[in-house]
């Protein structure tokens, strides 16, 4: 008897599984700072039934990259090799570092050469990631599957009783969609949304979860789509953090709209489901207002998508056995949050949005004009909290990101209390409707530089490339003084090298060295090194190398050279 009630529900559920078949959530394997190499390359995946698709991928992954851990307080050091064919660059979304080591339009690595940025972790604890930012291919290289997380983690969020037990019960989750065109490559040109979701690189994801709390860290990685997501038995869940830091306590909600490039970290009770109970993270899509990215009822064209106007899975959740020392309660309080005093601003920046309507000669950009990476369109002096008002009185909704700080949305139309309860916060990114206008206040209070610049953008990508972007510079207090500096006292040791050289520079600080072979080809960039530190060359061929120097005060550039 037994038997045959195991056998009919086998078959029952074999009945119902039939009518969808769905593949095992990936988690991407994680890395530990403080040292990373981040190895980006083309490759292949199989991603559905039939050919496979190009896609470009780190550090062997076939889709998306390795999850970085990073600890508050830690510098971190990372290798960025490019073995794509093209140039690119790899972006920190939401950290704050100087801007040479942010890796956005201005710090360029040609193919086959190493970018060693490094920086301070000064970031709280939540969910960041990394994505190429190279202007007009941002939306190829990241439809091709290029990035991954960033996670740090700190010692106020470790002392939390939250769910911590990587792809266990603490479970990143990227999601995003592609259209396939001819022999299954992704579409990527005049595509706006894809027809197929993708979570973490898997279609038609499942994932068994333990019968207890369950932290996931989403991320819309999309090209324009928003998410409201929900899940299918209309349970509630918990917001417990936002793009830069955890809340102050966890916020409970049945629906949250996630727009591109914004994470949030929610918490789901599922201490009390049966064992094998299944249930649906959704996005509940269809019928929003005007505006809503993914909203259009299209099904097909540069603005249409098969997902579009939809309710639809994100991802097919089981639930299995509780794991040993399970968090089962909702924690009541987080992290304190301190805002920054919005008496504080001392000055006030309006972004307007323009163009892309039908008929414009000119795409979606900001009012001073399209990007143009050689005009800066806002210094902002050092040490200064600023109010930035970005009004959208356009034809759709946008996303604003900018780089270098995490901010507080402190009014929506003018209105304190028309700002959403789950964006109140550390973000940097947030979600601009047609007809509205969003302000945020911000402290820029270190890493002057007036020469590389921080972006800010809309973070659809191809209203980025587009030109939906402009670039600020922060600037010194005073201006230092340009006294002529003595080179040549500047050399490089051991002369012929073998596994490392050091850069003596006596008492010149230096903003940038690369390395360049006998064809002239840089094959090493260093940001701002530090001094002192010895520069490991022993992967390259012998040979003889140049080495460029920028000093910081006056930028002006030397060549020294080696042998190896
Ligand atoms: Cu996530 Cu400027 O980008
Ligand atoms: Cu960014
Ligand atoms: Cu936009």
């Amino acid at each position: 008897m037994r038997t045959l009630i195991s056998f009919c529900a086998l078959f029952i559920a074999f009945m119902n599984g039939s009518a969808q078949t769905f593949n095992k959530l990936t988690i991407p394997d994680s890395l530990h700072g403080p040292n990373c190499t981040l190895r980006i390359a083309d490759t292949f995946a199989q991603l559905r039934s039939g050919n496979q698709t190009i896609t470009g991928a780190i550090n062997g992954h076939t889709f998306w990259g390795p999850t970085v851990f990073v600890k508050k307080g830690d510098t971190i050091r990372m290798n960025v090799i490019n073995a794509l064919n093209d140039s690119t660059t790899l972006h920190w979304h939401g950290m704050h570092l100087p801007a040479v080591m942010d890796g956005g339009p201005h710090q360029v690595i040609p193919p086959g050469t190493i970018w060693k940025p490094y920086w301070k972790i000064t970031n709280d604890a939540a969910t960041y990631w990394y994505h190429p930012h190279l202007h007009e291919m941002t939306l190829e290289h990241v439809t091709k599957g290029v990035g991954g997380f960033l996670i740090v983690q700190d010692d106020q969020e470790s002392a939390l009783p939250l769910p911590r037990t990587y792809g266990i019960d603490d479970i990143p989750i990227m999601f995003t969609s592609r259209r396939y065109v001819a022999n299954n490559q992704f579409a990527v040109q005049n595509t706006a949304y894809g027809d197929y979701l993708l979570a973490n690189g898997v279609h038609d994801a499942e994932v068994t979860l333990p019968k207890q709390v369950i932290r996931l860290r989403i991320l819309n990685a999309e090209i324009e789509r928003s998410y409201n997501i929900g899940f299918s038995d209309n349970r509630t869940f918990y917001v417990i953090g936002t793009d830069g830091g955890l809340r102050d306590k966890p916020l409970a909600v049945n629906r949250l709209h996630i727009a591109v490039g914004e994470r949030y970290e929610i918490l789901i009770d599922c201490s009390n489901d049966e064992l094998g109970k299944s249930f649906d993270l959704m996005a509940y899509n269809a019928n929003q207002l005007f505006g809503f990215p993914g909203g259009e009822p299209a099904q097909n064209g540069q603005f249409g998508s098969l997902l579009n106007n939809k309710n639809f899975t994100m991802l097919h959740i089981s639930i299995g056995e509780r794991t040993t020392n399970p968090v089962i309660t909702i924690p009541q309080t987080l992290i304190p949050f301190q805002p920054i005093d919005i008496n504080s601003a001392s000055s006030t920046q309006t972004i307007q949005v323009m163009g892309g309507a039908p008929n414009s000669p000119m795409p979606f950009h900001f009012m001073g004009g399209i990007f143009n990476i050689n005009r800066i369109d806002k210094t902002i002096p050092m040490n200064s909290t600023q109010k930035w008002t970005i009004t959208n009185s356009n034809v759709f909704g946008h996303t604003f990101h900018i780089h270098d700080v995490q901010f507080n949305i402190i009014a929506r139309n003018g209105n304190a209390s028309a700002v959403g309860q789950h964006e109140i916060g550390w973000k940097d990114v947030l979600y601009l409707p047609r007809n509205e206008s969003a302000t945020f206040i911000a402290r820029f209070v270190d890493y002057a530089d007036p020469l590389h610049p921080f972006m800010y953008h809309c973070h659809f990508s191809n209203h980025e490339d587009d030109g939906m972007m402009q670039q600020f510079v922060v600037v010194p207090p005073t201006e230092v003084s340009e006294d002529s500096i003595d080179f040549s006292s500047i050399s490089i040791f051991p002369n012929p090298a073998t596994e490392s050289i050091m850069i003596d520079s006596r008492d010149i600080d230096l903003y940038y060295v690369s390395i360049q072979n006998v064809n002239g080809k840089t094959i090493m960039m260093l940001p701002q090194p530090e001094k002192g530190v010895p520069i490991n060359v022993s992967a390259l061929p012998k040979g003889f190398y140049s080495v460029r120097l920028t000093d910081m005060k006056t930028k002006q550039v030397i060549v020294r050279s080696f042998v190896k």
